[in-house]
């Protein structure tokens, strides 16, 4: 790792994407003081964190979609522990390799939660005098408000996957980190030449909880979700990368807020998350995989 010159200092390495578009009718927004207007009227107010919500009610399947706000701050205690941190720079230098050194990368966070992977990346890319304009999306407003908080450096919009409020072809890469693709939409949004960099939980990822959890663990997913990346136009680009770390849990809070965090809350046994729950320390496996996916074409650099 090379350390930032004070040139790279001065330079911000992270500064918001703009190519914004209305969730109501997809024409461009343009920044209007302390909101986004589209041409028809319509208006989103900047929060005072800097966020904005591009999420129509007509998008919203629940009063309030995505995590809660419980889970997006169990998942900050647990990213403050240290243990997630090998598989954000894994992502980080994965997207990193992916660019062409001369261009700022335009980069979508698509499923960003509170941001940690991209504000690790705008670290790694900082690191090596690189700049970036970025977004991070969630459908959860408690997780844009976390992000917003933690940098002001990206565009932060609750919106959905499923209709990004972003024109089409205006970024170099879509990041989904234990998200939900939606791979029409990512085709859309993407320059010809873009890639998704798809980071998901592999087969041993949280092998030690789920043995507590279930009497019969269910098998790895298999490749159900790379036919859609296929059928919108994707090529898997070379080889999975297989990324394996530990997380130390040494309180009964923190194995609570790792239940918390993900779907097993809801999932689990009953027996079976009584069992978890009365545990004061665990050491579990975190296993994901890295995978790129690329459009055809050449990418415009212009
Ligand atoms: C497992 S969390 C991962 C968050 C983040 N990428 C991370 O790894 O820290 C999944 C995230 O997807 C969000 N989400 C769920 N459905 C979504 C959708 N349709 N569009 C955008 N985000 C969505 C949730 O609110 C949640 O923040």
């Amino acid at each position: 790792m090379t350390t930032p010159t004070a040139d790279s200092a001065d330079r911000p390495t992270m500064t918001p994407l703009t190519a914004l578009t209305c969730p109501l009718d997809a024409q461009p927004l343009v920044r209007d003081g302390q909101s986004w207007c589209c041409a028809d009227g319509h208006r989103f107010d900047i929060a005072r964190q800097g966020h904005v919500n591009l999420l129509p009610v007509q998008r919203k399947r629940s009063l309030d979609p995505g995590d809660s706000k419980a889970m997006v701050s169990a998942r900050q205690r647990l990213f403050a522990l240290g243990g997630y941190q090998p598989l954000a720079s894994a992502l980080a230098d994965c997207v990193l390799a992916l660019m062409d050194q001369e261009a700022p990368l335009a980069v979508l966070d698509a499923g960003c939660g509170e941001g940690f992977y991209l504000r690790q990346l705008a670290c790694a890319a900082g690191e090596q005098n690189l700049s970036l304009t970025a977004a991070g999306l969630d459908i959860s407003k408690h997780a844009v408000l976390a992000a917003a908080k933690q940098s002001r450096d990206a565009a932060w919009l609750v919106g959905t996957n499923a209709a990004l409020p972003l024109e089409d072809a205006c970024v170099d890469i879509v990041i989904c980190a234990f998200g939900f693709p939606v791979w029409q939409e990512f085709a859309r949004v993407l320059k010809p030449g873009g890639h998704v960099v798809l980071l998901e939980a592999g087969a041993d990822h949280l092998l030690a909880l789920r043995r507590i959890l279930y009497r019969e663990l269910k098998p790895a997913r298999g490749d159900a979700g790379l036919s859609a990346a296929e059928a919108a136009g994707f090529t898997i680009s070379g080889e999975v990368g297989h990324l394996h770390a530990g997380l130390s849990l040494t309180s009964n809070e923190q194995i609570r807020d790792l239940l918390t965090m993900t779907p097993h809350l809801y999932r689990a046994e009953r027996d079976g998350l009584a069992r978890a729950e009365a545990m004061t320390a665990l050491e579990v496996e975190l296993h994901a995989e890295l995978r790129v996916f690329s459009l055809e074409g050449v990418q415009d650099k212009s």
